[in-house]
């Protein structure tokens, strides 16, 4: 994909729904009693990876107009074939944890890059639970055997993750007594909502505890998914960096696990307002409207710690945003990054220096400086869909022309992006 600087974005949008949460309620639609129906299903092809999966262990999904039909009371049942996650970790992760609380086996394989993602994170809890998980120096592809009555357990989680901890309350649904999950810092909690929504009590303690009685079983119903904020994340840190924009985005997820990086760009002096609240199934829902004004930073300049978690997918867009910030900024405490979909602090730092900007990385973080001037430049994406389109968002500041490498893997979370994109530009 070749890009160049653009004047403005404008427009008014609906995305396609949010990714994690299709993930999840495609999983609980298939486990509930009585039929479901999903409405905006994500396009990612990561979710369309969980469907496969779903459909390999014998769930019924039917798909037309738009909606996801799932006729509910389903038995999986352990697949022909080995279960394909494709470029998917919360396919492997999430999937793994259902699997792990019913009486079969499967095989999960996924590509290149998955293939290298670790997977200790989860193999630990479970076999605790009692599934036993084959791997090898726990990397996929994994065989996980799993038990129709697993243990109940309390666990406290190493990494701050919410795919793991997704994964235990999966496998606890069918686990007699209290399955307790310990975070020490606060992470997405689409699948705690959602199972609330759906008739499973899952109850988030102050202590950063969460617990599940089981065995319970979801109700089916139906859900319409909220856009995805971190799809439009790109866009929102594209208006803010273009003067004069104007972007309205309606029905997007407004999960407040999720919205930090819209406080951190406000700190940085994006104009940005959130309006239409609403609920669907507990997660909430909204409009969010940009302007390309921005004033002086204030704070929020060094993002660490507890906060690294809530930004988690949206570090390398902010570190592109962090070129054009006076100060410049810093993230620390993000070690995690170099375990995604690609090392993604070396492939910001190497793509960032490419277009001119000034960085540092080290080993859980990047030094951005600011303001600095971007030139257009060849970007190397690693396969890496939110690399591929962070710098595509770069691409419409900096001076000359820009080539992404790797533009397709777009679709693997947003495959309308660069159309959208270029339907909201003005050159
Ligand atoms: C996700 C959790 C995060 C995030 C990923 C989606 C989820 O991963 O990076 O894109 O849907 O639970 P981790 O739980 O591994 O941090």
């Amino acid at each position: 994909m070749k890009l160049t600087r653009a004047q403005q974005l404008k427009g008014r949008l609906r995305l396609l729904g949010d990714k994690s949460i299709s993930h999840r309620a495609a999983l609980i639609a298939a486990l509930a009693d009585g039929p479901s129906e999903i409405t905006n299903f994500s396009t990612a092809r990561d979710c369309a990876a969980t469907l496969a999966c779903l459909r390999g262990l014998g769930v019924s999904i039917e798909h037309n107009d738009k909606k996801l039909r799932f006729p509910g009371n389903q038995r999986l049942v352990s697949p022909r074939e080995p279960l394909d996650c494709g470029n998917s970790g919360s396919t492997m992760r999430m999937l793994a944890g259902v699997l792990a609380g019913h009486d079969l086996s499967a095989a999960l394989i996924g590509d290149e890059s998955l293939s290298t993602r670790p997977m200790r994170r989860i193999i630990e809890p479970l076999k605790l639970m009692g599934a036993r998980i084959e791997a090898t120096e726990g990397k996929p592809p994994l065989k996980v055997h799993g038990r129709s009555k697993p243990h109940a357990i309390t666990y406290k989680l190493p990494v701050a993750s919410a795919q793991v901890k997704s994964a235990i309350l999966f496998a606890g649904l069918n686990a007699k007594g209290r399955t307790t999950v310990i975070e020490t810092s606060p992470t997405r909690d689409h699948t705690e909502r959602l199972f609330n929504g759906f008739g499973v009590p899952v109850v988030t303690n102050s202590d950063l505890s969460i617990t599940l009685d089981g065995p319970a079983r979801f109700s089916g119903g139906s859900i319409t998914i909220p856009g995805d904020i971190s799809s439009a994340a790109f866009f929102i840190a594209a208006a803010m960096l273009l003067p004069g924009s104007e972007l309205v985005i309606e029905g997007v997820g407004l999960n407040p696990t999720r919205t930090a990086f819209l406080s951190v760009l406000s700190s940085w002096g994006a104009d940005i307002s959130t309006t239409d609240f609403r609920l669907e199934r507990n997660e909430p829902v909204g409009t969010i409207t940009v302007g390309g004004e921005t004033g002086e930073p204030v704070d929020d300049r060094v993002l660490d710690g507890e906060k690294v978690p809530l930004l988690i997918d949206e570090l390398p867009l902010l570190a592109v945003v962090g070129t054009q910030i006076k100060g410049g900024i810093e993230i620390r405490d993000a070690g995690e990054l170099r375990h995604k979909e690609s090392d993604r602090l070396a492939a910001t730092a190497r793509n960032l220096l490419a277009m001119g900007a000034k960085v540092e990385e080290s080993a859980d973080g990047l030094r951005v400086s600011g303001p600095t001037k971007l030139r257009g430049a060849v970007i190397e994406s690693f396969g890496d869909h939110r690399i591929a389109m962070a710098f595509s968002v770069a691409a419409l500041i900096a001076d000359g022309d820009t080539e992404i490498r790797g533009s397709e893997s777009a679709a693997v979370s947003f495959p309308e992006f660069f159309a959208l994109l270029d339907s909201l530009v003005q050159r």
